[in-house]
């Protein structure tokens, strides 16, 4: 078994219309996975199957056996959800739900606190944390008044602050200035945890991962070498995508 297993996963928000359809891959320890797909091609749903925000969709009544999804041997129910998130830090697509505590440095210092680290050791992890993605200066302020980048930061922060075996992010780097965009791609590149990332911004793809998942209308189409995929312009063009601007002629 590898670190993450995917096996056989369909999921539908509405009976009888999946948005996932038999999706299977594994990912090993070390291994920096872009998740990539246009529009609505099932990416972030993905994500929140992977950290037990939905579930697989019971396959009774059919021929097939039930798909499931095993974090570091533990199969992802509704029953393991505690120790499956202390295996995986996840950053939504969206801040605002990730963001829930008065101040930014109450955010960054929630999972930690909560899961029993001494006060000096949240502290020590809070201030790292925000001194990784920038912004330490924030740490007082309500996470309401903060823009949405900065509110990206901060999201990104708290789960650093855990420091889980795999991080999973849900585009990093959109609402991000050039500059922020730039800081975390080197944060990303620093960090020795396996990763798995959602983006549209198919550059930082290319920087960042060495494998590739295409997603088309919830089935892979390819998983393989990086560069591979992502100088395919055929492949690219036919799953709505286009070459990294790195690549365009
Ligand atoms: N809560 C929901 N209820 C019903 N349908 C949903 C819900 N969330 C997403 N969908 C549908 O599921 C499909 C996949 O959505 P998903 O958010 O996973 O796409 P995505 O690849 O992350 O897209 P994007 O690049 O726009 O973020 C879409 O057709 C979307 O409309
Ligand atoms: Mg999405």
């Amino acid at each position: 078994m590898s670190l993450l297993d995917v096996n056989r996963v369909s999921f539908s928000y509405v009976k009888g219309k999946p948005v996932l359809k038999n999706v299977t891959f594994s990912v090993e320890e070390g291994e920096t996975v872009g998740i990539i797909g246009a529009n609505g091609a099932g990416k972030s749903t993905l994500l929140k199957l992977l950290v037990g925000l939905l579930f697989p969709d019971p396959m009774a009544g059919t021929a097939m056996e039930d798909g499931w999804i095993s974090v570091d041997h533990q199969q992802v129910t509704p029953k393991s959800l505690s120790r499956i998130r202390q295996q995986i830090g996840y950053v939504f697509q969206d801040s605002d739900i990730q963001l829930f505590m008065p101040t930014v440095a109450e955010d960054v210092g929630f999972a930690p606190k909560n899961y029993g680290f001494s006060k000096q050791e949240v502290a020590q992890r809070v201030t790292r944390a925000l001194q990784m993605t920038g912004t330490y200066e924030l740490r007082d302020r309500s996470c309401l008044e903060l823009s949405g980048g900065q509110k990206k930061l901060v999201s990104l922060a708290t789960v650093l602050s855990m420091s889980p075996p795999l991080l999973i992010f849900d585009e990093p780097t959109s609402a991000l200035d050039p500059k922020n965009r730039r800081l975390v791609m080197n944060v990303f590149r620093s960090l020795p945890e396996t990763r798995m990332i959602v983006s549209h911004d198919l550059d930082l793809v290319l920087d960042l991962c060495n494998r590739v998942i295409l997603l088309c209308d919830g089935k892979i189409v390819r998983d393989g070498n990086a560069r591979d995929i992502l100088s395919d312009e055929n492949l690219l063009e036919e799953n709505g995508l286009e070459l990294p601007l790195r690549l365009q002629k």
